[in-house]
């Protein structure tokens, strides 16, 4: 049975990850990839707590490094589902960059990421709908219905 809907507020989620040296390349910036797989992790947690299952990656929208990541930085990510479709998800995933010595937050990375619920039987399964809480939250709902069109007449 598909659960009670939700509002975005009850999936928000942080993390916060400190970049040390192993992930970091030769000139002591953060590598793409485990800044993806931080994104990864944070956005499924959010599909996750929406629909109590577990939810697999289905697509990853465009991704540009805007700032680099440096050795001893703090990376805040933060992620928060803007549409729940038929069984899949939509999450903007931000991720920012914290300067240790002066706490100054610089945005560096976001994507739109799609999130499949996953049922028992392993077969995509119903998501809750999404409760609009603000005008901002319907604009949100729009502008991800349009990226899905797009998405899926690109698949
Ligand atoms: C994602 C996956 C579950 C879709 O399965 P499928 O058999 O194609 O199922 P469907 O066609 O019924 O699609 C299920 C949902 O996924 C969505 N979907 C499928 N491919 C998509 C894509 N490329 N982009 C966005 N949404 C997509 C569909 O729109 C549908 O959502 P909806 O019910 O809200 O409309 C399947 O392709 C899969 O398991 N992929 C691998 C996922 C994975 O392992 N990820 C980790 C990285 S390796």
């Amino acid at each position: 049975m598909t659960e009670a809907a939700k509002t975005a507020r009850d999936s928000l989620t942080e993390m916060t990850e400190l970049v040390l040296p192993q992930h970091s390349n030769v000139l002591g910036t953060a590598f793409g990839g485990t800044v993806l797989a931080w994104m990864d992790v944070c956005g499924a947690i959010a599909a996750q707590r929406h629909c109590h299952r577990v939810a697999v990656t289905a697509a990853m929208d465009d991704v540009s490094f805007l700032a680099p990541i440096r050795v001893g930085d703090l990376v805040i990510l933060t992620a928060r589902l803007t549409a729940a479709f038929g069984t899949s998800m939509e999450v903007h995933v931000e991720v920012k960059v914290e300067d240790a010595q002066t706490g100054h937050r610089t945005r560096c990375v976001d994507a739109y990421m799609t999130f499949v619920n996953i049922g028992e039987d392993g077969r995509p399964s119903a998501v809750p709908r999404l409760i609009a809480e603000t005008a901002e939250d319907e604009r949100r709902q729009r502008e991800a219905q349009a990226r899905r069109e797009a998405r899926l007449a690109r698949r």
